[in-house]
């Protein structure tokens, strides 16, 4: 069976706690579960990992590529604007890589509109909330499910 891995990076695990107006209310579990039974729907298995360590994160990408998996979602939180570490670990991977964003980074701080990981991905998904996860999940399956 096919398989996706989901990475959500630092202080994503406090979603529900943080910033409503930018996350809303919904909280990492529920994402995870909502993550789950998509994967399920469509016929593939889905892992999701958090972690607030970068080089937690970075061995995690490690074993990603040892165990072949099919495609990365990765939410990477303030790495995604600066962490030359988990963009070289990504750089590692061979297979399709979606950067997705529960906020509309672009409408946000300026920090927030660079990406280092973006060239690395096939592309964004940003600003629709937990939706932002799904479409990314749906992208990611589109690109891996014909392949052998
Ligand atoms: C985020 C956006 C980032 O700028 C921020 O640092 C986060 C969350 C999002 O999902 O909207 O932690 O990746």
């Amino acid at each position: 069976m096919k398989k996706v891995l989901v990475l959500h990076g630092v202080n994503l695990n406090m979603f529900g706690k943080r910033d409503p107006a930018q996350y809303g209310t919904i909280i990492l579990k529920e994402i995870d579960e909502k993550l789950q039974n998509l994967a399920s729907e469509l016929g593939f298995a889905a892992e999701s990992f958090q972690t607030n360590h970068e080089g937690e994160m970075v061995e995690k990408i490690h074993r990603a590529h040892e165990e072949n998996v099919d495609a990365v979602v990765i939410n990477a939180g303030a790495w995604t604007h600066y962490s030359y570490a988990v963009m070289d670990a990504l750089g590692i991977l061979r297979v399709p890589i979606i950067e997705v964003h529960m906020s509309h980074v672009h409408a946000r701080e300026k920090f927030r509109h660079h990406s280092v990981i973006a060239p690395l991905a096939k592309g964004q998904i940003t600003g629709f909330g937990v939706n932002s996860y799904l479409l990314g999940l749906r992208a990611a399956w589109d690109l891996i499910k014909d392949s052998d």
